[in-house]
């Protein structure tokens, strides 16, 4: 029998090859921290369903911020959970709302030591749970999409107003980047950078994000809004309808169960900046399991980054942005 001439495990023999080889890199700079406030709430209240993540009071949440960023985290991503709903989400782009009140705070406090994103929807904010406006005729119900768009342009204007960076549109509304970019530049706000969630699937991993936002449709599902998670090519169109309409940066949503599409995003729009959300229901079963002791919950977390950042996104949203960030400077290189 001869030798192999071949031998793979020659890049594997030491945490140092290994470093030296590695095809994927992460750092914090990579990562984005989502951040929940709560217009009512007197002190932090934790979530059910993802344990270690809560629901801050606007007075709250820059220490929390600070926190973060003490770890090395400068992205967030801010969610609002308002104490008064409607049918029309008035206090989605109230100037004194709880996105807009939680931005001029943050802001204030970490000066530009941080970029401030906003998700731009409704459906925190509609009595009905949806991400637009609903119109009703006889027993059936739409979500009107072009009766949503203004709407939408005046949330994001009420955000960046407030000091945001980036406003993130969720609401899968046809032609809804195009609306931001027009209603940005018409109130002079040409700076202000766009985040399409430009791939976003109607997919059950959202559930501890509806329980965390209270933003679960109080009728129907958003099937006919959100994408059919049996489609892969149809991400396309999605992605290069926000690239003609004018996003900077495009997204994936959720993360682990598209890594496919995450990469055929990436190699069909690789001169545009991919992130990808890992959601809320990614999080809690790795959270899950790893209270369980089923697995390792560290390395688990990380082995998941790194897949996300290899299928092709330059940045993840998630909700283990901090203890990620954490756990790469204590390993030092030593993950894997
Ligand atoms: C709002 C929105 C949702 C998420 C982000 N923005 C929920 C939804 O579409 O139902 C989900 C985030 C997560 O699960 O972590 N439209």
């Amino acid at each position: 029998m001869g030798f192999p001439t071949v031998r793979p495990r020659r890049i594997r023999s030491s945490q140092r090859i290994r470093n030296l080889v590695a095809e994927t890199d992460l750092g914090p700079e990579r990562l984005i921290a989502p951040l929940f406030v709560q217009e009512d709430a007197r002190e932090p209240v934790q979530i059910e369903a993802m344990p270690g993540v809560y629901r801050w009071p606007v007075d709250a949440v820059a220490d929390e911020a600070k926190r973060i960023l003490d770890e090395g985290i400068d992205k967030f991503l801010i969610f609002g959970i308002p104490a008064r709903k409607d049918e029309e989400a008035s206090e989605a782009y109230n100037p004194h709302g709880v996105v807009q009140t939680a931005v001029r705070k943050l802001r204030k406090e970490l000066g530009d030591r941080a970029t401030i994103m906003t998700d731009v929807c409704m459906c925190q904010y509609t009595t009905h749970g949806h991400c637009g406006i609903v119109t009703q005729s006889g027993g059936a119900w739409r979500v009107d999409n072009d009766r949503t768009l203004p709407y939408m342009g005046k949330i994001a204007v009420s955000h960046v107003e407030a000091g945001a960076d980036v406003v993130a549109p969720s609401s899968m509304m046809d032609g809804v980047v195009g609306q931001l970019r027009r209603s940005l530049d018409e109130a002079g706000f040409t700076d202000a950078l766009i985040m399409g969630y430009s791939v976003k699937y109607a997919s059950s991993f959202y559930g501890p994000f509806r329980e965390a936002a209270e933003s679960a449709p109080a009728f129907g599902d958003r099937r006919t809004y959100q994408m059919d998670p049996r489609n892969a090519m149809e991400a396309l169109k999605e992605a290069e309808l926000d690239v003609e309409e004018g996003a900077d940066i495009l997204m994936v949503k959720p993360a682990l169960p598209y890594l496919d599409v995450i990469r055929l995003v990436k190699e069909a729009f690789p001169q545009y900046p991919l992130i990808a959300y890992s959601v809320s229901g990614e999080y809690s079963m790795m959270r899950a399991a790893g209270e369980r002791g089923w697995l390792d919950e560290d390395r688990a977390l990380l082995e998941a980054m790194y897949s996300i950042r290899r299928a092709g996104a330059d940045a993840v949203i998630t909700y283990y942005a901090s203890r990620a960030a954490k756990l790469l400077r204590e390993f030092d290189g030593r993950v894997f």
